[in-house]
């Protein structure tokens, strides 16, 4: 073992490694740059531009077409009418609104900026297109639990399909903040907590959205947001302080804005948060010697809501013009809904405290960034109603959010193999103020989606089932209060069944943008519902409607079946059905752990090992890392999910060395001992056993979805080189030591799964 640390340590000393390291591949990683192609005509035109038209460019507002969505998931916004807002489109002072209303909108904004205003610049549309436009998707969250990144890629492509016919150019998405404190709400909104996943699903999800032409008329630019470490807020606070190590910021917040800008986003969208003392979107190391001068972005960075005037609040600018010019010269192109920039920029650089190079460049970015969109050949290539009504809830579409709302299901426990159910022969109590009814069931962060449109629990259980009149439906409880009578009816109910479907979880306004919690458990009354209703003794299934991770407990987590089905959007209660009849078999895993306790909060299932780990989860040692009342391990962990196969590992293969500049395979049987299909998700994971900087128990380096049927194996292998070694080491630069690694394939994060070690050696 000491032989070993010694090795490290001079490796990484070792001029040796180091040149080695310099000349890797990994390395070359960081400078690849996302390219923003500047067309000739653009100079000319920015020579012609006042700087009043010049800050308008880089004015971005909410829509104030009559019913504008932009309130309802914003402040209140200030503001002229639609008729004020054509007046500013005339004058050049808007580079395009958000959130706006249908195609209809757009043509006549459009139409007074191409014939009414002075160098008829092309407005750009923008939406908070998160997971669907009309068709309504699972949450993020949910289809990242598919962890099927080609099918989360089709819905971010259907989702520009349907809005881009509506005149979109740009969505406010993907949001690729690693979450790893789920009282934070816009946990719903992200890929979980996982790195590697989130990495994965980032560049999908930008793939998806931009297709793989941005001029098509079904395209449309995405924004990977918020940059950075949104996600990271003390105490799972919406916007509250950020203050993580550069090591951290670049090992886990930063890696999947990288991937999403290699695989094509070239805006993103600055954060809230101060990040270490210094708000992000003031922040000048953040957006500029990190993002432009390290990573070579070319593109441009948009504003949050609001986010240079809340600098204010922040105690950061002292005033509306303070907080301008900080924003601007850190590197923020572009404003959102403050209208700051149209107000102070002028004066700025009249006044020379910002260089109109600047400004030509924020402008120059924002306008090639147009002509990229194919706005400036065809400023209408997106806005036709009659597109916009063909292209909304085709069939397609609504088929795949049935496959995706599927795929995205996880069954957390299926003791005595409860599930699936037969479709005959059973009364079915679906109990819970989720069972029926058109609420709750889109999620949030949805802003065309219509929640009447989509399919109910009830509705997508009678159409599944042989027999509807054995289904009753009763609600129980509110979903945060009780229901008089409720508790009574819900027990007659369970009593007249063979099974209770319990219906029960977080309403949508529970999670995303400020809905924060301390408590993140099912509520009171609910909970108390479901103890009244596993004392009737029935067979209880809990179907879990949920936007984060829960810590469950009592009746719900003693049920012999939990689900937990997220909000599935369009086709929920079909999906569900699907599920729970079987016929398709779950295959999702959690992206994020489920606590045993909220006090457990901030979790990871990638967490350091401490000076003095517990050895063992089953009991307290004294003076050892372990919560008083509970085992440190999650209830259910990352990865975690089970199918209605029965799954064994066995039979690990890894040699014994991976060379410096080497590849090898590391190898398990997979078998389905059971008598369904199963769709299991292999994961790897390593462990770095010894470094210069201390590495997670745990780290996912892959995963592969095997098919087995009754009774099949398949040796599942998976490669690793030098570079999914890689860490952040003491200089934060991306490095890899030799000496021992651990190495699993395992069903999930704290499963033993099979286990093997092996050497990297420094040549
Ligand atoms: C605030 C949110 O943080 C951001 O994600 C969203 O895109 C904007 N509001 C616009 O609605």
């Amino acid at each position: 073992m000491l032989d070993t640390r010694i090795s490290r340590r001079a490796a990484l000393l070792g001029a040796g490694a180091i040149a080695a390291w310099a000349a890797s591949p990994a390395r070359a990683m960081l400078q690849s740059a996302t390219r923003l192609p500047v067309p000739a005509f653009i100079d000319p035109l920015i020579a012609q531009m006042t700087v009043a038209e010049k800050a308008g460019q880089l004015s971005l507002m909410a829509a104030a077409w009559g019913g504008s969505a932009a309130p309802s998931l914003n402040p209140a916004s200030r503001g002229p009418n639609f008729e004020g807002q054509l007046e500013e489109v005339r004058k050049m002072q808007l580079t395009g609104v958000f959130n706006g209303n249908g195609a209809e909108m757009a043509r006549r904004m459009q139409t007074a900026a191409m014939t009414q205003s002075r160098l008829k610049i092309p407005l750009i549309f923008a939406a908070d297109i998160i997971h669907g436009h009309r068709t309504i998707f699972p949450i993020p969250l949910g289809e990242a639990a598919s962890f099927d990144l080609d099918m989360m890629e089709r819905t971010a492509r259907m989702a520009s399909y349907e809005a881009a016919a509506c005149g979109i150019d740009w969505t406010f998405a993907p949001m690729v903040d690693i979450a790893r404190d789920q009282r934070w709400g816009r946990t719903m909104e992200g890929a979980g907590e996982d790195v590697l996943l989130g990495e994965l699903i980032a560049a999908a999800r930008v793939r998806g959205f931009q297709g793989k032409d941005l001029k098509a008329n079904d395209a449309m630019l995405a924004c990977a947001k918020h940059f950075a470490a949104y996600g990271a807020a003390e105490a799972g606070l919406d916007y509250n302080t950020v203050d993580i190590s550069e090591r951290t910021l670049r090992e886990v917040y930063l890696p999947p804005f990288r991937v999403a800008f290699d695989a094509g986003a070239i805006t993103t969208m600055a954060s809230f948060n101060e990040l270490s003392g210094v708000p992000a979107t003031g922040n000048e190391w953040l957006l500029r010697t990190l993002l432009r001068d390290e990573w070579g972005f070319e593109g441009f960075v948009v504003s949050d809501y609001t986010g240079d005037e809340e600098m204010i609040a922040h105690g950061f600018a002292a005033d509306a013009r303070d907080a301008t010019k900080l924003a601007f010269l850190a590197g923020v192109d572009m404003s959102m809904q403050s209208g700051f920039y149209r107000q102070h920029l002028p004066d700025l650089v009249e006044a020379g405290e910002v260089p109109m190079a600047r400004l030509d460049e924020s402008v120059r970015k924002v306008l090639a960034t147009k002509a990229l969109l194919g706005l400036f050949d065809d400023p209408f290539r997106r806005i036709d109603v009659k597109r916009e009504k063909a292209r909304s809830r085709t069939r397609p579409a609504l088929a795949l959010a049935r496959e995706s709302g599927r795929k995205s299901i996880v069954l957390l426990k299926n003791d005595g193999a409860l599930l699936p159910l037969p479709k005959s022969g059973r009364k079915i109590a679906i109990i819970g103020p989720f069972a029926a009814g058109p609420h709750d069931l889109n999620g949030g962060w949805v802003v065309y989606g219509d929640n009447k449109l989509a399919v109910d629990l009830a509705t997508g259980i009678k159409a599944a089932v042989a027999d509807p009149a054995l289904v009753s439906i009763t609600p129980g409880s509110g979903i945060e209060e009780a229901i008089p009578g409720g508790i009574e009816a819900a027990v007659a109910a369970a009593q007249g069944a063979d099974i209770v479907l319990l219906s029960i979880g977080e309403g949508e306004r529970m999670s995303g943008e400020a809905q924060s919690r301390t408590e993140i458990v099912v509520p009171a009354p609910q909970q108390a519902l479901a103890e009244a209703v596993a004392a009737t003794g029935k067979p209880v299934v809990v179907v879990l409607r949920n936007g984060r991770a829960l810590a469950l407990e009592g009746a719900v987590a003693k049920a012999p079946a939990i689900l937990v089905t997220w909000f599935l959007g369009s086709e929920s209660g079909h999906a569900i059905a699907d599920i729970l009849f079987g016929d398709f078999g779950p295959s999702a895993r959690l992206p994020c752990s489920f606590p045993r306790r909220p006090g457990q909060q901030p979790y990871h299932y990638d967490h350091k090992p401490t000076g003095r780990p517990n050895p063992s989860d089953d009991k307290l040692e004294p003076y050892k890392a372990r919560w008083r009342e509970i085992p440190n391990s999650a209830l259910y962990p990352f990865g975690h999910g089970l199918t209605y196969g029965d799954i064994a590992y066995s039979e690990l293969s890894a040699p014994a060395t991976l060379g410096w500049n080497g590849e090898i395979g590391v190898s398990a049987l997979v078998t389905n001992k059971g008598s369904r299909t199963a769709e299991e998700v292999v994961q790897l994971y390593i462990r770095d056993r010894t470094a210069s900087v201390t590495r997670p128990v745990r780290e996912l380096k892959a995963y592969r979805t095997v098919r087995l049927a009754p009774g099949a194996s398949e040796r599942v292998t998976f490669k690793l080189t030098r570079e999914q070694l890689l860490f952040i080491g003491r200089e934060n630069k991306p490095t890899v030591e030799p000496g021992t690694f651990d190495v699993w394939i395992a069903p999930s994060a704290e499963a033993p799964g099979v286990h093997a070690r092996f050497e990297l050696q420094a040549s």
